[in-house]
């Protein structure tokens, strides 16, 4: 299915919306991780990027790739929508970096271009992960890391679509996880635990770590509701893959 012309309807219209809600909490401080702003240097996710080249895929208004310019890498921030771009621009701190208009399903980059290629929430949520893992392997050079960011199934199998919001109850098939209809045609994805690692064997990456942060119990979750409220410091929320390329 391709999900490109919707997805990118989608965050053109509510990129301005989304950034007024969220950038407060997403650029409060570098590298913070996911829902629950976990600091990287709690997680060790991304590790010293100094010189390194990076590529961030689907960065929004560019909260992480300003950050690790600013630490000295030589990032790219990749993003399907114009407005999301336009908003990385404007919020450019004085290490500039390039910003490319593209989808993670069909990167614009040579083979082996980059060190590092991550995302938090972004290209590994919103492109089909069949489609988009093989060519962020493909656009990392030997020992590149790919690092990401996504829900976890446990999270997408509670959530309780009525009443808009995470339970302790199974809503969803656990086996009916794919995409996600985001409306208008517009689609995230998400895959089984078994999914994930098929498809990061497949695409001939090495898994290193699966972090599962933790949040402490009071910690605000800036996207959804949980019920209970410290829903993820007792089931895992998120998924955060550590990879290379041999
Ligand atoms: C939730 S934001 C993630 C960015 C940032 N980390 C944040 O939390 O705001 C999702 C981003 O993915 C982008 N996106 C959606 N589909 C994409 C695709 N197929 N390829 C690349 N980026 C995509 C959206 O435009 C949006 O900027």
């Amino acid at each position: 299915m391709d999900s490109i012309p919707a997805n990118r309807r989608l965050w053109n219209r509510i990129s301005s919306a989304y950034q007024h809600e969220h950038d407060p909490q997403i650029g409060a401080a570098p590298r913070l991780w996911g829902m629950y702003s976990i600091p990287d240097e709690y997680l060790h996710a991304l590790g010293d990027v100094t010189g390194k080249r990076v590529l961030e895929l689907g960065c929004g208004a560019g909260q992480w790739s300003r950050a690790l310019a600013a630490e000295g890498a030589n990032v790219v921030g990749l993003d399907l929508s114009e407005a999301q771009l336009a908003a990385a621009a404007r919020a450019m701190g004085t290490a500039r970096y390039p910003l490319v208009q593209g989808a993670a399903e069909k990167l614009p980059f040579a083979a082996g271009s980059f060190d590092l290629v991550f995302c938090d929430f972004g290209g590994l949520s919103w492109a089909p992960p069949h489609l988009a893992v093989p060519q962020a392997a493909r656009v990392l050079g030997r020992g590149g890391r790919l690092v990401f960011n996504v829900a976890s199934p446990w999270f997408e199998a509670c959530y309780d679509e009525v009443a808009g919001r995470v339970s302790t109850t199974l809503q969803q098939d656990y086996f009916g996880l794919g995409a996600i209809a985001e409306g208008d045609g517009a689609s995230s994805y998400q895959l089984t635990y078994g999914g994930w690692v098929r498809v990061l064997r497949g695409a001939g990456l090495i898994i290193d770590d699966l972090i599962e942060p933790r949040p402490e119990p009071g910690t605000p979750n800036g996207y959804n509701k949980t019920d209970p409220p410290d829903w993820a410091h007792r089931w895992p929320a998120e998924l955060l893959w550590v990879t290379h390329k041999p």
